[in-house]
């Protein structure tokens, strides 16, 4: 059979598969849809296909992200068919009484925090505003800044940090994370003797590097993570206590399979599908992660990857020029 952008008609599903895709350097390049995401997703909604973007991009609600990338791509998307980095972070909201959250240039991160249901949020500009900028001398908040700023109990013990998205402001939060890490249980302005009483710490996306309209790839959240466990190692002579989220670990991989299985039931389509395929640019990320939960991975020439064969170190299944050939090549599978 072949592919057409045609609607099937009422039961008549293509393939009993479902998709899961990577955003950046996949369906959007530099804040800018391609034509072949638009072309893709439009074809899996008409089919009834379930998917969902597993992005380890992030810095705000999967309401926001929706809206913003609908208009970018076309297409009408909507919370439930995006896992951001930091989505899986909704299951920690009862663990945690007090965090703190790091990235991200706005109020966003914390509002995002808090509409994922965590009670009580602090972002580095309340910290800054509280402890005053001797507490890092560096980066220069304006009095408006500041005034955005919420109070907080200094007393009461920071559970939890949490990077939810690339550090905008760089210094500061490896100074936060350093202070927390060596923290006697998470109180600012206290240092540990034995450096193990500090809260929780996560990061949200392991990616050292992520595509935009750059030639060359950027730094991200992952080179931040790096830092972190550098300089710990060398204050403290200790490894950093720290957990990962975002690809290629499993803990996102868990949690975008029950999205996809809901999306199913929604769908009302009785059968789990026979292959889930994840299509993306990132060796390292989407695709290692892919092959390692046992999905069909599919390396796209849109994004980070711009080998001619396939990635020597985490070889896709398949390679594919962009989005769409890569689609075609699934469902070529089961058809
Ligand atoms: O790591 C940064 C982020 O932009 C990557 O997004 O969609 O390629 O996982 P994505
Ligand atoms: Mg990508």
């Amino acid at each position: 059979r072949r592919l057409t952008t045609e609607a099937p008609t009422a039961g008549n599903r293509v393939a009993d598969v479902a998709f899961a895709f990577d955003i950046d350097g996949v369906l959007i390049r530099g804040g800018k849809g391609l034509t072949e995401g638009t072309k893709t997703l439009r074809y899996l909604q008409e089919h009834k296909i379930p998917f969902i973007l597993l992005t380890n991009g992030g810095g705000m609600h999967e309401t926001t992200r929706a809206e913003r990338l609908s208009k970018l791509l076309q297409i009408s998307l909507k919370e439930v068919d995006f896992c951001q980095s930091h989505t899986p972070f909704k299951n920690l909201k009862d663990k945690y009484k007090h965090i703190l959250v790091l990235g991200g240039s706005d109020d966003s991160v914390r509002k995002t925090a808090e509409m994922y249901g965590f009670p009580s949020v602090i972002n580095e500009l309340d910290v800054i505003a509280k402890r005053g900028s001797p507490f890092w001398p560096f980066t220069s908040f304006t009095e408006s800044d500041l005034k955005k700023a919420r109070d907080f109990d200094l007393n009461q013990p920071i559970e939890a940090v949490f990077t939810y998205v690339d550090p905008v402001r760089f210094g500061l939060d490896l100074q936060l994370v350093m202070e927390m890490a060596q923290s006697k249980n998470g109180i600012l302005g206290t240092i540990s003797e034995t450096n193990e009483e500090g809260p929780d710490i996560y990061f949200s996306n392991a990616d050292l590097v992520w595509p935009n309209e750059y030639p060359l790839p950027r730094l991200g959240q992952g080179a931040f993570a790096s830092c972190c466990e550098k300089i710990y190692n060398e204050l403290t002579g200790k490894q950093m206590k720290f957990t990962k989220y975002g690809k290629p670990h499993k803990v996102t991989y868990d949690y975008a399979t029950n999205i996809l299985e809901a999306k199913r039931k929604a769908l009302s389509i009785p059968n789990f599908p026979k292959e889930i395929f994840m299509v993306g640019d990132n060796p390292e990320s989407d695709i290692r992660g892919a092959n390692d939960y046992g999905w069909t991975s599919i390396l796209v020439r849109t994004g980070i990857f711009q080998g001619a064969d396939n990635s020597p170190k985490y070889p896709a299944k398949h390679v594919a020029k962009n989005v769409w050939e890569g689609m075609r090549w699934a469902l070529s599978r089961h058809m």
